[in-house]
């Protein structure tokens, strides 16, 4: 493997993750604001974004298992926004889905967000309205709840990775929900960045020990990582801690997907470590690590899992209620029709009122939800892609499980990634009451169709 640098390469960090000002404010403010970032190198100007307090990623929000967050979300964009706090088993009315959970926040407007974190873990917070274009500007963060008890690390560093759509003034591309995008593999970039950073670079010792909380905030981009001069360890996926934590070679996230991996850093100074992505037979740096020294290896422990979160167990599935989900529609998916509106429509009609996908025959919202649950519900959840593309299905308000040919259970998660022509089952407790969406987190696919709901009351 042979690893290049990008061309394109931005010649000063603007800005990292972490060291967003502190507030003094009673209530936080979270301000979704057009701002400006060096991406592209200084003879390119400013990327004009639109990200929350003007930054990209957002202020990181952190705080310990348990704890609340109370943010005044203040919209000072040009366009209705609202944020989901993507994969914490919320209170419904804090969800920030539009039309479902909440009403959209106006231009202008505002909205308090107060709400528990009861699990551990990696999670994210974004726009949900219009997401395709405004997560594609920028309008992301990260949303880390700490465990009781710190790991027994060195750094524990949160890495963003996106990719973005640039023009040749290294403004971010117009054409938001472009059809042929929605109808292929969504909105994909040209221009891949971690924190905001087209060429982040850390320092680190031999043998220091990282935990990287790895996020794919792109709209559409499935990302394979992996490390080269460190080794990893993944304990945690969509924030959930893995009961046998694996050891790493590549790591594939779908959009919305986090991994949580510790690191010990192998390489000796002079060679270097990365973080890369691999793209067909490409590899390319999106993280350099320089080594600037080494510390003792000694006292390094064996990686533990980390402490299990609170959740229900699924119980017995051979009695549990299945409802299976189908994925149609797409470019090369030969889908003739589907129901908008408790309308049935032909595909030409469809596409030209902006649907292209279905689920178990709907395009869009349907009216009635896919499933309604009693509060305590085990559900299993058989999803087949009868598409030509993969899709990331993101279930909100609660954690499922994968269920495999043998019946066996995979770790917790909240969004699956589903290869065409595959059927992968999920199983849930469905235990938090509301409503609640379900759809592909390819966001342009959302846009297009993807998407129903399921009541738990
Ligand atoms: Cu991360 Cu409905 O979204
Ligand atoms: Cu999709």
């Amino acid at each position: 493997m042979t690893l290049s640098r990008r061309d394109f390469l931005a010649s000063s960090a603007a800005f990292s993750a972490i060291g967003a000002p502190a507030l003094s404010k009673a209530l936080l403010e979270l301000i979704a604001t057009p701002g400006e970032v060096q991406f592209a190198p200084d003879d390119y100007g400013k990327t004009k974004i639109w990200g929350f307090d003007g930054i990209v990623p957002g202020t990181e929000i952190r705080l310990k298992q348990g704890a609340r967050v109370q943010r005044r979300f203040v919209n000072d964009l040009p366009q209705a926004s609202s944020v989901h706090w993507h994969g914490i088993r919320i209170d419904n009315a804090m969800d920030g889905v539009p039309g479902l959970t909440q009403e959209v926040v106006a231009a202008g407007g505002s909205f308090d967000y107060d709400f528990i974190t009861p699990d551990a873990g990696t999670y994210w917070y974004h726009s949900h309205n219009q997401s395709w274009e405004q997560v594609a500007r920028g309008l992301y963060g990260p949303l880390i709840v700490e465990e009781e008890t710190p790991l027994d690390v060195d750094r524990d560093l949160t890495w963003m990775i996106d990719d973005w759509r640039l023009d040749d003034t290294a403004q971010i591309a117009g054409g938001f929900g472009a059809m042929h995008d929605n109808s292929h593999a969504g909105r994909l970039g040209n221009f891949v960045t971690v924190n905001g950073d087209a060429d982040l670079r850390i320092d680190a010792k031999t043998n220091e020990r990282l935990r990287l909380r790895l996020i794919n905030t792109a709209n559409a981009r499935i990302f394979t990582l992996g490390f080269q001069g460190a080794s990893g360890i993944v304990v945690a996926l969509d924030g959930m801690p893995l009961e046998a934590p694996e050891p790493l070679d590549q790591i594939v996230l779908a959009p919305a997907q986090r991994a949580d991996v510790i690191v010990d850093i192998t390489a000796k100074a002079g060679d270097g470590a990365v973080l890369y992505m691999q793209d067909r037979e490409q590899a390319y740096a999106l993280v350099e690590i320089l080594i600037t020294g080494e510390t003792s290896a000694s006292s390094r422990d064996p990686v533990l899992p980390l402490p299990p979160n609170p959740q229900s167990s699924l119980g017995d599935l051979s009695t549990a209620r299945v409802i299976p989900l189908l994925m149609e529609g797409g470019a090369m998916g030969g889908l003739r029709e589907a129901t908008l509106r408790g309308r049935s429509l032909e595909m030409g009609e469809l596409v030209s009122q902006g649907f292209v996908w279905a689920l178990n025959g709907n395009a869009d919202m349907p009216e009635t939800p896919l499933l309604r649950a009693s509060v305590g519900e085990t559900i299993r959840l058989p999803i087949t892609n009868q598409t030509a593309f993969p899709h990331g299905m993101h279930l909100h308000g609660h954690h499922f499980r994968e269920v495999d040919a043998g019946g066996r259970l995979g770790p917790y998660r909240d969004t699956l990634l589903v290869n065409r022509g595959e059927t992968r089952e999920i199983a849930f407790v469905a235990d938090n009451p509301g409503r609640w969406l379900l759809h592909c987190h390819m966001l342009g696919h959302q846009a297009a169709g993807m998407k129903t709901w399921m009541e738990v009351a």
